[in-house]
C-alpha cells in the first residue's frame, strides 16, 4: 500500500511570553515550583497585538510552502483545526488561503477547505482526513495542508490560567512523505463528557481535576482499542511516545499508566517482580476499592524503578522540551510533542529512520486516539530547518500588567487597542475590521 504521512512540519509560536515562575507565581502568591515541577511548565506563549489564529496558521503554512518550494497548485486541500474560531460559519482555512494568496501568484480556488472541531483532538482528526483523502486516490497528485492553530486562553483567575498558550503547527501531507508515515491501525476511546467545554463562549468552562481523569480513562480505552487491531504493544517498540500535552505533568500521569499496561505479562514485568512484585490482578481482590488501592501503591513503586525512569527519560522526556516553554496549544499540542522528539533525535546520534513512534492524541468532551508512525529516512532535514528554539528565545517577556492587557486584547468580547511589543518582519498581520465585521489581514514586509 502507498505510504502516506507528513512530508513537512513548521511551527509558529505567539511572539510574547509569560514566565510562570518569575511573573505568574508571585502574583498568585504560589511557590514557583508548583508550575515548574508540579505542572512541568516554565512559560506560556501569547499572541502579540497583531497576531491571532489566522496569522499564526498562515505564517506557519507560508514558511512551510517556502521551504518546500510549493505553489498553490501543489495544495489540494487546506484543513484547519482549532477551538479558538471567531466565526461560526466562514472557516479559518478561507482566511488562511486569503493570506497566502497575497504572496503567491496562483490561488487556492481548486482546494477543498474546511475546519475541524473536537477540542484538541481536531488536529489529529484533520491529519486523518488528509491521509484518507490521499489513500482514497482523490488528491490528483496534490498534497494537503493541515494547520492546527489556537489561542488557548482561560478566564483570568481560572485554575487553567497557568496552562495557557498560543501557536500554530502546519503540516504538509503527501504520498512518500519525508518525515513520518502514519499507520492505518488506530484505536479510539470516546465518550460524552462535560469536563471542558465552551458553549458559545470564548473561555472554557473547566472541571480541571475531572478533566485529568477523563483524559486518562479515554487514553486507556484508546490503547486497548489500538491493541485490538495492531496487537500488544511493548515499551521497546517505540522510540518516542508523544502525547497531547496540556502541561507536562499530565503526560507524567499518562506515561506511567501506559507503561504499566504495556509491560503486563511481559519480560519486563518478570524482571521487575523481585523488586516491586508483579502487578496486582483484579481476581486476587475481594472488591474494586482494595484492587485500586493496590494498583496505586504498585504504580508509586513502579515510578521509582530504574527501568521506568530510563524509559521515561528516553521515550517521553524529549517530547516535552518545547511544550514546557510554550504551554498548551490545544489542537497543535501533540504535533508539537512529536516535533520536539524529532528535533531531539536529529540533534543527537540517534538513527531514527524506520523506527516507530506511538502518538496519543486527546480532546476534551472527550476522545483519545492512538496510532503509530514510522520515521522516514531524511527526516532530519525537515526538522533541522525548523527554528522553534530561535522563535522561543526571541519572544518578548511580558510583565504582569502587560499580560493583562494582552489577555484583554485577545478577549473576543472586548475591542481593546494595544501597541504591539514586537515588530512584524516578513509575516501576515491582523489589520483591523472589514464592513461585515470580518477580520482583515495583510502581509507586512
Ligand atoms: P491546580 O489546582 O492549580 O493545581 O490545577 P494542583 O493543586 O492540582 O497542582 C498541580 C500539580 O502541582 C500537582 O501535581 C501538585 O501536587 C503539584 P500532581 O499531584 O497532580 O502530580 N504541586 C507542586 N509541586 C512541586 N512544588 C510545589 C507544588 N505545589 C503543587 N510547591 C489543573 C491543575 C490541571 C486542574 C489546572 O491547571 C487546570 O484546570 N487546567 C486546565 C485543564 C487541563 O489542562 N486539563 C488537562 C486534561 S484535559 C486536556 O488535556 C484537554 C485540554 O487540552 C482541552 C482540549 O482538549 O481542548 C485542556
Amino acid at each position: 500500500m502507498t505510504a502516506v504521512g507528513i512530508d513537512a512540519i513548521e511551527v509558529w509560536t505567539g511572539k510574547l511570553k509569560l514566565d510562570l515562575a518569575e511573573t505568574f507565581a508571585p502574583q498568585k502568591g504560589d511557590d514557583p515550583e508548583k508550575y515548574t515541577k508540579g505542572l512541568g511548565l516554565f512559560a506560556s506563549s501569547f499572541p502579540d497585538a497583531y497576531e491571532d489564529i489566522v496569522t499564526m496558521g498562515a505564517n506557519a503554512a507560508h514558511r512551510l510552502m517556502e521551504r518546500k518550494g510549493l505553489e498553490p497548485d501543489d495544495v489540494g486541500r487546506i484543513d484547519v483545526a482549532t477551538e479558538s474560531a471567531f466565526d461560526n460559519s466562514k472557516p479559518v482555512s478561507t482566511y488562511v488561503a486569503g493570506c497566502l494568496e497575497q504572496v503567491y501568484e496562483g490561488d487556492f480556488h481548486h482546494a477543498n477547505k474546511g475546519e475541524r472541531k473536537f477540542a484538541c483532538i481536531a488536529g489529529t482528526q484533520s491529519l486523518d482526513d488528509a491521509v484518507n483523502w490521499i489513500l482514497a486516490g482523490r488528491n490528483r497528485g496534490r498534497g494537503a495542508l493541515v494547520i492546527a492553530t489556537d489561542t488557548a486562553l482561560y478566564a483570568r483567575g481560572d485554575a487553567g490560567e497557568a496552562t495557557q498558550g498560543a501557536g500554530a503547527v502546519a503540516m504538509y501531507i503527501t504520498e512518500d512523505p519525508s518525515v513520518v508515515e502514519l499507520s492505518t491501525e488506530q484505536g479510539y476511546g470516546s465518550a460524552d463528557e462535560t469536563d471542558f467545554l465552551k458553549p458559545n463562549q470564548q473561555f472554557p468552562s473547566v472541571d480541571g481535576k475531572r478533566s485529568v481523569q477523563v483524559y486518562l480513562s479515554r487514553m486507556r480505552e484508546a490503547l486497548a482499542d489500538f491493541e485490538s487491531v495492531a496487537g500488544a504493544t511493548h515499551p521497546d517498540d517505540y522510540e518516542f511516545i508523544p502525547f497531547h500535552t496540556p502541561f507536562p505533568g499530565m503526560v507524567r500521569k499518562a506515561a506511567v499508566l501506559g507503561y504499566r499496561h504495556m509491560i503486563r505479562n511481559t519480560d519486563v514485568e518478570e524482571e521487575l517482580a523481585d523488586e516491586i512484585g508483579r502487578q496486582p490482578r483484579r481476581e486476587n481482590f475481594d472488591d474494586d476499592a482494595a484492587f485500586e488501592d493496590a494498583i496505586r501503591e504498585h504504580m508509586d513503586d513502579l515510578k521509582e524503578t530504574d527501568a521506568y525512569r530510563e524509559w521515561y527519560a528516553d521515550t517521553i522526556e524529549p517530547t516535552l522540551d518545547v511544550s514546557r516553554e510554550v504551554g498548551n496549544w490545544y489542537t497543535g499540542s501533540v504535533h508539537v510533542a512529536r516535533m520536539s522528539a524529532l528535533m531531539h533525535a536529529a540533534g543527537s546520534d540517534t538513527d531514527l529512520a524506520g523506527k516507530k513512534l506511538l502518538l496519543g492524541s486527546y480532546g476534551s468532551g472527550a476522545q483519545a486516539e492512538i496510532h503509530e508512525e514510522t520515521v522516514q529516512p531524511g527526516y532530519e532535514d525537515a526538522v533541522e530547518a525548523a527554528n522553534i528554539d530561535e522563535q522561543i528565545a526571541a519572544r518578548y517577556d511580558l510583565s504582569w500588567s502587560e499580560y493583562e492587557q494582552v489577555h484583554d486584547r485577545h478577549n473576543h468580547e472586548k475591542r481593546v487597542e494595544l501597541e504591539p511589543f514586537t515588530q512584524p518582519d516578513g509575516e501576515f498581520v491582523f489589520d483591523g475590521w472589514g464592513p461585515m465585521n470580518e477580520r482583515k489581514y495583510t502581509y507586512a514586509e
